[in-house]
């Protein structure tokens, strides 16, 4: 049955305002709602529609122009040459499609492809003129975008990419051209590795992580505050370059060469593929090796090699005709939401976990997903028992993305958020405007528990050896009550402990003496208390420069520095007053009789292990500066074991460049990682002991 104009109006007029809202999600919001597969979908189909009339056509359609509108804060600079964006697909058949209308519009002429990643990140212009660079520019809408040189400044000298291009005359008098004006193209992007670090401060912070590492890259590149900007490492590839006179260069690799040896970072899984099928090949590879990759790729582009070629096939307005983007699929499954549990965190906060019916996806099996609080799962309308689509967003932590509800049989229970705390039974509070439910009990044995993993964990103490399952124990056996009480732990209370032997006491113990001089931020930060995260602690120390000085301020309720005060909030301030009137002023008096350096503000609390007798490493990714067979043969000359499979047991993952699946098992496991740098400091230390 075929559609009355007017109901093709009225579905053309609803998509538009869909792909607006998705689009506003996606770029001003940096929290897209639906994947990029639905997202093309619904644009297809306006697209189709569109095209079935004169009459349905609007130059205002949200398929006349590339997503994003700049940002007012910024600058707008006009794009010499548009920037475009790319077509998607997601199948051979479609990239046949693609070849054939290539073959058709070149005749009989010879030409190949070369394959590059598709990096999930933002795209950037870096313009130079007479060979130094003078700006750098989002893509915005393609015409337009925002001017973010200052913040490239800061990329550019981190992976020192020049800011002049060399040139040296005599040997190469055609180099010319680059003194004329020159756009260098390329994407900014975060390595997992630093987006997984990036999400775990602002959730510490009380900040809403990002959903990927695209959306943590793009409200990145726009922050105006360039101190901020510093500790976000973003990186650069760069893969396209434009001139403004005539260039020498004949071919996309040529270009590619060219941008390699001027300093320029380009990616290197760049391949030249004769045929379409070839380039499908590299699509096939990748699509299953993306987890191996640094940086989030969410497909691969696919290009013409000639220029001339390029030139002769040209582009719409929106898109070229000689490059294509074919999209990964996003790694989802489905599965049983077997049951929603629920978990007390450090503050109390109570929130929910889908127990799943455990699902293989994307290298690691699932079996628990994040649901962030009651109105996510009212929204999503989960019920226990429903088959649910889960997918895993950015990296390790999965999420639910919606129920699949023609699969529902009907026994399916709707969830109820409980009353009280599932570990202590004090009533549960929902404050005003949050979308928490908390229990208030600080001695709640739940928050008790997260609050010594807090203090012990990476980033505050740094004790890696005092674990979950070691903390059970010691406050099962009512050794420690609080984290003032790990100092007091001797060897015979350790040996208690289940599969605890003398060596691994002995280490736990240097641990947590070497943990008493950890800087004054760490120490400020392991105190948990509520919405001080690292960078606030960071800031509470510059000012107060010893933990007394702090105490002091909140608890005897000296005029707060007004910097202070418009540093922080009030928010936070309130909860430094409430932290410090509470018992806990007696835990830090237990720190304070345990030795704790209460003023270090420098840090040098890296814990390495002293020796290696029985300790186990497992090495992954590239090391810089020796080799992995090096590395290992150095473990065993001490005493230690080498070996390839993370579990458990391992006492250390020790970390290269591009790591594998082993350093998120590391993670999973909570098995202490050592960076290239740590290993090799343990390196020099054990040499020197000889
Ligand atoms: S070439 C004419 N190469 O993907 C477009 N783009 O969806 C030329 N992207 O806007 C772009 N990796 O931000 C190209 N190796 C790559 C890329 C890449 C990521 C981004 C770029 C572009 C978007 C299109």
């Amino acid at each position: 049955m075929s559609l009355s104009n007017k109901q093709i109006k009225n579905q053309i007029s609803h998509l538009r305002k869909l792909i607006e809202y998705h689009n506003r999600k996606y770029y001003d919001e940096a929290n897209p709602e639906i994947s990029d597969f639905e997202y093309d979908q619904i644009y297809n189909k306006l697209k189709h529609l569109e095209s079935l009339g004169q009459v349905f056509q609007d130059p205002n359609s949200p398929t006349r122009h590339v997503g994003e509108r700049p940002l007012k804060k910024l600058d707008a600079i006009k794009h010499r040459v548009p920037m475009l964006s790319l077509d998607n697909t997601y199948s051979l058949d479609e990239l046949q499609e693609f070849d054939d209308r290539i073959k058709k519009k070149l005749a009989s002429e010879k030409y190949e492809y070369v394959a590059e990643l598709k990096i999930d990140g933002l795209s950037i212009e870096l313009i130079f003129e007479n060979g130094v660079f003078t700006k750098a520019v989002t893509r915005g809408d393609g015409e337009f975008g925002d001017d973010v040189t200052e913040n490239a400044r800061i990329i550019l000298a981190s992976q020192n990419i020049p800011d002049k291009i060399s040139r040296d005359e005599e040997k190469d008098p055609n180099e010319s051209w680059t003194l004329n004006r020159l756009e260098i193209r390329g994407e900014v992007f975060f390595l997992k590795e630093d987006f997984e670090k990036i999400n775990q401060i602002r959730i510490q912070d009380n900040e809403i992580p990002f959903s990927n590492p695209r959306n943590a890259a793009a409200g990145t590149l726009k922050l105006l505050n360039s101190d901020e900007f510093k500790k976000r490492p973003l990186k650069m590839h760069v893969y396209q370059l434009l001139t403004a006179s005539k260039c020498p260069l004949k071919t996309h690799l040529e270009v590619l060469q060219w941008l390699a040896q001027a300093g320029f970072p380009v990616d290197r899984h760049f391949q030249q593929c004769p045929t379409i099928l070839d380039a499908y090949k590299y699509c096939e590879f990748f699509e299953n090796k993306r987890s191996t990759i640094a940086f989030e790729t969410d497909g691969v582009v696919i290009k013409i090699n000639q220029f001339q070629q390029q030139k002769n096939l040209g582009e719409t307005s929106k898109t070229p005709r000689w490059a294509i983007a074919y999209k990964f699929m996003a790694e989802k499954a489905i599965t049983t939401l077997k049951n929603i549990v629920f978990q007390v965190g450090r503050t109390g906060v109570v929130t929910p976990v889908a127990e799943l019916e455990p699902v293989f996806i994307d290298g690691s099996t699932v079996t628990r997903a994040t649901l962030h609080n009651e109105d996510d799962i009212q929204r999503k309308d989960l019920r226990i028992g429903d088959q649910v689509l889960v997918e895993k967003a950015g990296l390790v932590i999965p999420k639910i993305i919606h129920p699949v509800l023609h699969l529902r049989v009907g026994n399916e229970k709707r969830f109820c958020m409980p009353t009280e705390c599932p570990e202590c039974h004090s009533k549960l509070i929902k404050e005003e405007d949050a979308a928490a439910w908390r229990c208030e009990n600080d001695a709640c044995p739940a928050q008790v528990h997260r609050s010594i993993e807090h203090f012990c964990s990476r980033d505050a103490m740094n004790i890696q050896g005092l674990g979950p399952a070691i903390i059970n124990q010691l406050i099962h056996h009512e050794l420690i009550r609080d984290y003032g009480d790990i100092y007091f732990l001797d060897e015979k209370h350790l040996l208690l402990l289940d599969r605890m032997g003398k060596k691994s006491a002995d280490n736990l113990l240097n641990q947590i003496a070497q943990s008493r001089n950890v800087s004054l931020t760490r120490l400020v930060f392991a105190l948990g208390i509520r919405h001080v995260g690292i960078h606030i602690a960071e800031l509470l120390t510059h000012h107060f420069s010893s933990l007394d000085k702090l105490i002091d301020a909140f608890h005897n309720a000296h005029e707060i520095p007004l910097e202070i005060e418009k540093g922080i909030g009030p928010q936070i301030l309130n909860s430094l007053k409430t932290y410090f009137h509470s018992p806990n002023l007696k835990i830090i008096e237990k720190l304070r009789k345990a030795g704790v350096d209460f003023s270090r503000l420098n840090d040098e609390s890296i814990n390495h292990p002293l020796e290696l007798k029985e300790t186990t490493f497992v090495f992954t990714g590239e090391l810089d500066h020796l080799s992995r067979h090096d590395a290992e043969a150095f473990v065993k000359k001490h005493g230690g074991k080498a070996t390839t499979t993370v579990s458990s047991k391992t006492n250390y993952v020790v970390v290269g460049k591009n790591p594998g699946q082993k350093f998120k098992q590391a993670e999973q496991l909570k098995v202490p990682i050592l960076t290239e740098p740590e290993f090799l400091k343990l390196v020099q230390k054990l040499n020197l002991k000889g």
